[in-house]
């Protein structure tokens, strides 16, 4: 396991046991950013809060496959967020990759049909079965939130899609969960737009609570700004845990 100095720590952590594991196992950092060093810092100070982080397409092309290496050596689940979509042979041999780099979750787009995500599902799993890594999953992306063409019926058919292709589960919206609630024995359902009331919802439309999303049925919350951006995203990381303790 990859060591982690008291530079890169900022300092002290914080006990890991003070926050629930049920809720800690639900809560994914996004490290949206393009420095490793800085990633690392916040992982650390946000480690007691967040079992998975996510490593977003900013960091994959800053830092590259050490980015995801570094994380899962740390212990955390790794959410590669690199939301692949080409032809089905490129899209297989890059989640190869991403499977022999130990992430617990890649992300693919719906869209891209059945042969492509047959093949990110196949590749990813391909990947990890050689480099002797635990079985990951494919995350399907249903809708992206910037788009506005998309309608229920796209989102009914690209539930279908995911778990017919293996998928094991899809990232939607909160205002979405009600829709896919049908395939939430099958799909991990994964939700980004979370903001805590009144707070800032940057370029986000469609925003939810993180108490909302998981009594409507979420299974893992993407955290982005709400607590990255915060002046103490530490305090903004208790703030968010006491929301859903209380
Ligand atoms: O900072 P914020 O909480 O808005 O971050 C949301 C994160 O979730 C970003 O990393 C973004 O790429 C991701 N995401 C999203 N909407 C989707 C899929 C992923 O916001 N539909």
């Amino acid at each position: 396991m990859a060591e982690e100095t008291t530079e890169e720590t900022g300092g002290e952590e914080p006990e890991p046991e003070r926050v629930p594991v049920d809720i800690r196992s639900r809560l994914a950092l996004a490290l949206d950013v393009d420095d490793l060093i800085e990633a690392k810092r916040l992982a650390a100070s946000l480690r007691p809060y967040f079992g998975t982080i996510k490593v977003g397409l900013e960091l994959y092309l800053a830092a590259g496959p050490t980015s995801v290496g570094y994380f899962v050596e740390a212990g955390f689940d790794v959410f590669c967020d690199l939301k692949l979509h080409d032809i089905p042979n490129t899209v297989q041999r890059a989640a190869g990759v991403v499977g022999s780099l130990g992430a617990r979750w890649m992300t693919a787009h719906t869209s891209g049909g059945p042969s492509m995500l047959c093949a990110a599902v196949e590749g990813l799993a391909e990947g990890a079965a050689n480099a002797g890594m635990p079985a990951p999953g494919v995350l399907g992306v249903t809708i992206l939130t910037s788009d506005d063409t998309a309608s229920e019926a796209d989102l009914v058919a690209r539930c279908d899609l995911a778990v017919d292709t293996g998928c094991g589960g899809i990232i939607c919206a909160a205002p979405d969960l009600a829709i896919t609630e049908p395939w939430a024995d099958r799909l991990v359902r994964v939700v980004p737009g979370i903001r805590l009331p009144g707070g800032d919802t940057h370029d986000q439309a469609r925003v939810a609570a993180p108490g909302d999303a998981l009594v409507d049925g979420a299974d893992l919350l993407v955290i982005g700004r709400m607590v990255t951006a915060a002046d103490d995203p530490v305090a903004a990381a208790e703030e968010l845990v006491a929301s859903l303790l209380s």
